[in-house]
């Protein structure tokens, strides 16, 4: 991951670099560091850590220079200290970098030949290395070149030189890298929300490209070092929030903002005079479409597959799933009556994106569900579906989580329809339904004070399972995800159908287990798995939807019961108890909730 920004100005940079940083802290937050020119020097400083120990431990004043370039680390090669810190630099070149240089081993063991001193555990240092060397035999752009085509794997770089006072160098492969346009200066960032503060005015680099930033000029150039012309795209410049408000943690206000972001996605999509779902601009006709593979990592794949259930149920397509990392080195078989569709909050996870890609290269039909509209894997889809959620700044996805799998399900009910499939009444009912969801979350997230002292035993506990069948499954696996992201305890999700072909030796008395059984059509089955660990010793926290019907079950520690709907729409307000558990359970323990051990918002490396 890693996020960098370079600003090139007729005043002094630092302030607005660590502003950045601060927005940037998002793609990693184990150490961050400033280079600046000024004097003919390289000023360097880095912190283990936050950017706010950096700026603790630094005063800015030290760091004069209208030049500079700044990076917050997720660590990749080398331990999260201050030597492995970004910047790196020689002795002329100081540079930042995202990204994984794949045969950093042996250009290091080459440059070390030839007399290059190493400092730190990173890949990155052998970038700072090759360009000091090839700019002994080259010129500027020269050099670049030959370096970029020297380096494996993936990267966007930003680099200062202390002998060229007025320019920065940005390079792209694979990693995100945008340049900004600025008032008597110009910026480069790992995106465009680092930049916006300061610009609305974006431009993308694409792989192989690279750039030369001036306070008053910009010039790019392909992979042969060729000059290119590249468009300027002026961004919304829609106000949205990025403070926590009143809330102690970003993650606890998004989890209270869902009946908002849930009311905005229905309004995007739902025409409520003539009770229908708009979906404009689609760009295929419904016959070219009889299967669809939905693809996403982490969350946003828990999505795709909650996401299969209702296209199931509601269409005769087939549906496939796939985790991006696998998919992407997989032999696909690419069918062209299928549709692709790609979901991720950021719309920058690299695995996702790299599958997109291969998609592309194939000539798919691909569609983005995305958070972020300007992201790349929205700019690189032929189709856009967004969730409109606003901002999610906590690590732990919440809100987006339900904004996907509202904008997936009303895809699957819109195509259902579309192919006669759902008889009208049908449809209609559903998304009469859908409008009063925000509602029913609202009424849910009344549910705090039982959580609170439940998430007590969970943090006690040595480990946990989750489980759930048919709508509820994929809601178990979300919910031992938060769990362990957040509070660090081992949580285990699981179809409670399997529970007895393995994993019920795990259960021992006293284990917490969670247990979704709302009442569906599955609602049966489940309780009498439940009963199967209860007989265990297993402290089960039944979650069900509140009914006249009592459950029929002894010996159940705790039962939470969230608002009744239809069976498809369930799966939305089962969560709601399972995000304020993982945010109750790390609080407890004084957990960095928004910021959770090893983790980052984006995952740009793969
Ligand atoms: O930005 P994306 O939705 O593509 O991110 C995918 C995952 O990295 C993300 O959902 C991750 O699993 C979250 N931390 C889960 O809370």
């Amino acid at each position: 991951m890693c996020g960098i920004i370079g600003i090139s100005s007729n005043k002094p940079v630092s302030a607005n670099i660590m502003n950045s940083l601060k927005k940037l802290e998002y793609r990693g937050y184990d150490s961050a560091g400033i280079a600046t020119l000024s004097d003919g020097n390289i000023n360097e400083v880095k912190s283990e850590g936050r950017v706010e120990n950096l700026e603790k431990n630094f005063d800015l004043k030290v760091l004069s220079g209208n030049i500079g370039i700044g990076h917050v680390r997720w660590a990749t090669h080398g331990v999260p200290n201050s030597i492995n810190a970004h910047p790196h630099s020689s002795e002329n070149v100081s540079v930042v970098h995202n990204g994984i240089i794949e045969n950093s081993t042996l250009l290091k063991k080459h440059l070390t030949n030839q007399g290059h001193k190493f400092k730190s555990q990173t890949d990155t240092e052998v970038i700072v290395h090759l360009i000091t060397e090839n700019l002994k035999s080259f010129e500027l752009q020269e050099a670049i070149t030959k370096t970029l085509k020297q380096l494996h794997g993936s990267f966007a770089l930003g680099v200062i030189f202390k002998d060229k006072p007025d320019l920065i160098v940005g390079a792209r492969r694979g990693s995100p890298l945008a340049v900004g346009y600025g008032p008597n200066e110009n910026y480069l960032g790992s995106d465009s929300y680092a930049l916006k503060s300061m610009t609305n005015k974006i431009t993308y680099l694409e792989d192989g490209e690279f750039c030369i930033i001036k306070k008053d000029e910009v010039n790019f150039f392909n992979n042969k070092g060729k000059k290119i012309n590249k468009k300027i795209l002026e961004l919304t410049s829609k106000e949205e929030s990025y403070d926590k408000g009143d809330f102690k943690h970003f993650m606890a206000k998004e989890i209270e903002e869902q009946p908002v972001t849930l009311k905005t996605g229905i309004k995007e999509y739902i025409n409520n005079i003539n009770n229908d779902i708009n979906i404009y601009n689609f760009p295929w006709k419904i016959e070219e479409i009889n299967s669809i593979t939905l693809i996403g990592c982490g969350t946003a794949y828990h999505s795709c597959l909650m996401a299969k259930y209702w296209f199931e149920e509601l269409t005769s397509l087939d549906v496939n799933i796939d985790i991006a990392s696998e998919f992407r080195y997989r032999k696909n078989r690419f069918k062209s009556d299928t549709l692709y569709v790609f979901v991720s909050q950021s719309g920058e996870t690299a695995d996702t994106y790299a599958a997109l890609d291969i998609c592309n290269k194939n000539k798919m039909k691909t569609c983005a569900v995305v958070n972020v509209i300007e992201s790349s894997i929205a700019r690189d889809s032929n189709f856009v579906l967004p969730i409109h959620c606003g901002p999610e700044i906590g690590v732990a996805s919440t809100k987006a989580f339900l904004g996907q799998i509202l904008v997936l399900y009303i895809l699957a009910i819109k195509l259902g329809s579309l192919r006669n499939e759902i008889e009208n009444k049908v449809y209609q009912d559903k998304i009469k339904d859908l409008k009063n969801l925000p509602t029913l979350i609202e009424k849910t997230l009344l549910i705090d004070n039982d959580i609170q002292s439940i998430a007590s035993t969970f943090n006690e506990a040595k480990g946990s399972m989750f489980l759930g069948r048919g709508f509820s499954y994929p809601i178990a696996l979300e919910g031992a995800l938060k769990l362990k992201e957040l509070s660090y305890v081992h949580a285990e999700g699981y179809p409670a159908g399997e529970m007895k072909h393995g994993p019920l030796a795990l259960i021992e008395e006293g284990m917490p287990v969670v247990v979704l059984a709302p009442r569906d059509s599955y609602y049966k089955k489940t309780i009498s798995n439940m009963q199967e660990v209860v007989a265990r010793g297993a402290k089960v926290l039944l979650i069900t939807n509140k009914s006249t019907d009592e459950v029929l079950s002894e010996n159940i520690w705790e039962t939470i019961e969230v608002e009744s709907t239809n069976d498809d729409l369930l799966p939305f307000l089962l969560t709601i108890p399972l995000q304020k558990l993982a945010y109750y359970s790390a609080l407890k323990k004084g957990y960095d909730i928004d910021k959770p051990r090893n983790l980052a918002k984006s995952v740009t490396v793969e």
